[in-house]
């Protein structure tokens, strides 16, 4: 689909990266450029007319994201450099001073980094305690053991909606109608999913969400932070400095500015935000539906193709996410990737940053497909006819 919008597939390459970041297509560059060639001013500072356009396309994006998630307010949306700095903004903003020592934190060992470390190091300075939610046989959250796991301490459920090595999809909504009722807020990792499926933040009534803008074809180092706006009202600023002060004469006498802005001290990251808002126009003309509907059916391609080789061990067979994790027997994951390269196929391999899923998947490593929409049953076909023979990796994998 749509592959002659992205300049990259031009190269002779095979793309299976995308959950590390998506490709971009041509208006999003040329979004980036214009700025820098026309109206390259600051954003909220100048008293002239190039700088009153990047204040009109900057705060565009803005309402562009609201409408994007189905936000209620355009004071719900912060930028920040991505998803691990938007988590560590809630953690570190919000949570450090509304914890105490023995709440419950719950998470899964199935999350990426950015949704563990934080934590931790929140639990260290507040007394918290975190605890991890019990999977079922296919590694998945299911509300069952949410219920399990929650005790009167539990304040906080954090997690990613479709994980990025088993990419299942957690049932987000019925988690925060359950977590709320006890009074438990939701925070929910959307860099694996805000890319893949239509979001809806009213809908689903979560209390924090985090994602990136690229891995959904927008630039690198710009994040969204979205908090529920009585939430974002009380996230303390982690950075004191230009654009999000009113006044300040003494340490006592700093008045800051509402949020959003109170929260996006200094430069913000201009050009890719505004290249952020082509990049949702993009994903709005195709339709957030048909993205997923058809990834949906390329995964199934690709599993029905993997299932027929002996030697692959499946990860995730039953995940619905276009992310699929795999093994050939007996031969390291990041040697089969390296392999892979020499015919251009561009894969991940690893421990996905993820590394408290060796506990439950019994592996640390493992090669990952991850697809987006741009992808085709015909590229599958290639990686699937590279993988078929096991010599052959064996023989050209150094
Ligand atoms: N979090 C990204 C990934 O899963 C980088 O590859």
């Amino acid at each position: 689909m749509h592959r002659e919008d992205f300049p990259m597939l031009k190269q002779d390459i095979i793309y299976l990266d995308n959950g590390a970041t998506s490709l971009k297509p041509q208006s999003v560059i040329d979004k980036v450029v214009d700025y820098y060639e026309n109206y390259s001013a600051n954003a909220h500072r100048g008293d002239y007319d190039i700088s009153f356009k990047v204040d009109l396309e900057y705060e565009n994006v803005r309402d562009l994201v609201k409408d994007f998630i189905g936000a209620k307010m355009k004071e719900e949306i912060v930028f920040t450099s991505g998803t691990t700095d938007s988590i560590n903004l809630i953690v570190n903003g919000f949570f450090l001073n509304n914890l105490e020592r023995g709440d419950e934190i719950l998470l899964t060992k199935m999350e990426h980094a950015s949704n563990i470390m934080p934590w931790f190091r929140v639990a260290g300075e507040t007394g918290a305690i975190i605890k991890y939610i019990p999977l079922d046989d296919n590694n998945f959250v299911t509300l069952d053991n949410i219920k399990k796991s929650i005790t009167p301490n539990t304040k906080v459920i954090s997690l990613a909606e479709i994980t990025n090595v088993v990419g299942d999809i957690r049932p987000i909504k019925e988690i925060c109608e359950f977590a709320h009722e006890r009074d438990i807020f939701v925070v929910v990792d959307g860099a694996q999913s805000v890319p893949h499926k239509k979001i809806n933040v009213t809908d689903t009534d979560v209390d924090f969400l985090a994602f990136s803008a690229h891995k959904m074809l927008g630039p690198t180092g710009v994040g969204v932070l979205y908090a529920k706006y009585e939430l974002m009202q009380n996230i303390e600023p982690i950075n004191l400095g230009g654009g999000m002060n009113e006044s300040f004469d003494t340490p006592e006498k700093m008045v800051l500015k509402d949020v959003p802005t109170r929260l996006e001290a200094g430069t913000p990251n201009i050009a890719g935000v505004i290249g952020f808002g082509e990049a949702i126009k993009y994903l709005n003309k195709i339709g957030m539906d048909n993205i997923e509907k058809y990834e949906k059916n390329l995964r199934e391609y690709l599993i029905e193709k993997l299932v027929s080789i002996p030697h692959i061990d499946i990860l995730n067979l039953e995940s619905d996410s276009g992310i699929v994790a795999f093994n050939i027997e007996g031969i390291f994951s990041e040697d089969v990737a390296y392999y892979l390269n020499k015919y251009g196929v561009c894969v991940r391999a690893g421990n996905h940053c993820a590394k408290l899923t060796k506990d439950v998947l019994g592996v640390a490593n493992s090669l990952r497909v991850s697809l987006y929409f741009y992808n085709t049953e015909s590229e599958i076909d290639s990686l699937v006819d590279l993988l078929k023979d096991k010599d052959k990796i064996r023989n050209e994998m150094f």
